[in-house]
């Protein structure tokens, strides 16, 4: 807790205890989001210094770069990816205070871990065996952006497109940059009323995009409509089906995929073989593009073959084979024997451990 002038930097802040009037009448309760109005109210009532919680801090990205190195991707493409990481963060964290910088800014350091993820496809592997929340929407940025232009390039759109997928992707989350840090990095479950401000992350970032210079009207709607699901359940429009541009349909599986996958606070990493099922299932009760999720799905598999993972059971296994028809479900191999997960159904793969 520390104690912070009233004045607009307050605003987004939380309150770390209940505020009183001078008369002792209760103005704002404890964990109050400062909105400007409430700025407005306290110097109404004279009151100059307020008790708010700490900011908390996205990390360094130190464990990160040490654990990727650790893992074995090789050593050009860990620079690569803690390099896009360090200049994502700065060029992330700088908004607030000197504003949006331009689109070819943001272009710069994507292409290069872009183009690296795709020819050094261990690098992608290693990405989700990462331990720990340490920049996580910052990683997130990135991971999408390579995640949608993978997936553009299994649809096989010209590369001009696939660029534009990446670029969505590492932009589609700018606007959390406005979304205040309690909110953001609170590790626990948000308040209906917390959800409400996190979800305006969305609008953020359309208006983010389209005031920026070299930004387009394309760009911003998918930072808009990434929330979006094709029944209908999504946020913040409730568009549903064809409504939902098919750039916005591909962000929504990248974007749902690296979040599961990820290490958050409040919860433990899902291997990408759950993820996947995951996705399956959304795709199948209508919410997500099946014919996305089944093209990614199958490719996202058969990169993890010969990959050590652990079942639900505590025991390591192999991935030896993937099932074409079932490739979430693959064939492993425990000590000696062979199991085909397509049979052994209470069997899941909870993590992938090299
Ligand atoms: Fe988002």
């Amino acid at each position: 807790m520390s104690f912070a002038p009233v004045n607009s930097s307050l605003v987004g802040r939380v309150l770390s205890s209940d505020l009183h009037t001078k008369n002792g009448i209760l103005l704002l309760p404890q964990e109050t989001v400062i909105t400007a109005t409430h700025v407005q109210i306290l110097q109404n009532q004279r009151i100059f210094e307020v008790e708010v919680m700490d900011i908390l801090s996205e990390g360094t990205g130190e464990q990160i770069s040490s654990q990727l190195a650790e893992l074995g991707s090789d050593a050009d493409s860990v620079a690569v990816y803690v390099n896009a990481l360090d200049k994502t963060r700065e060029m992330f964290e700088q908004i607030s205070d000197r504003g949006t910088p331009c689109l070819d800014e943001f272009s710069t350091i994507f292409c290069d871990v872009a183009g690296q993820a795709m020819k050094q496809k261990g690098l992608f592997r290693s990405l989700y065996l990462l331990e720990g929340a340490d920049s996580y929407t910052y990683r997130h940025s990135l991971n999408v952006g390579i995640l949608c232009s993978l997936i553009a390039s299994l649809l096989k759109w010209d590369p001009e497109r696939v660029s534009f997928m990446g670029t969505a992707g590492f932009l589609h989350d700018l606007g959390k940059m406005k979304v205040p840090k309690e909110i953001l990095l609170k590790p626990g479950k948000l308040s209906d009323e917390e959800f409400k401000i996190m979800r305006m992350h969305t609008v953020y970032g359309y208006e983010m995009i389209k005031q920026m210079e070299g930004g387009t009207e394309e760009l911003a709607l998918c930072a808009l409509l990434h929330h979006e699901r094709l029944d209908g359940s999504g946020y913040p429009e409730q568009r549903k089906g064809d409504e939902i541009p098919v750039e916005c349909q591909i962000l929504a599986v990248a974007d749902m995929f690296d979040a599961i996958c990820s290490d958050r606070v409040y919860k433990d990493r899902t291997s990408p073989f759950e993820a996947a099922q995951f996705l399956w299932k959304e795709a199948c009760d209508g919410s997500l593009n099946i014919e996305i999720v089944a093209q990614f799905v199958r490719y996202i598999a058969l990169l993890y073959v010969g990959a050590k993972a652990r079942l639900c059971t505590g025991e390591e296994v192999e991935v030896i084979l993937i099932n074409q028809d079932e490739p979430m479900r693959p064939l492993v191999r425990r000590s000696g024997e062979f199991l085909d997960l397509r049979h052994e159904r209470k069997l899941t793969i909870e993590k992938m451990i090299g």
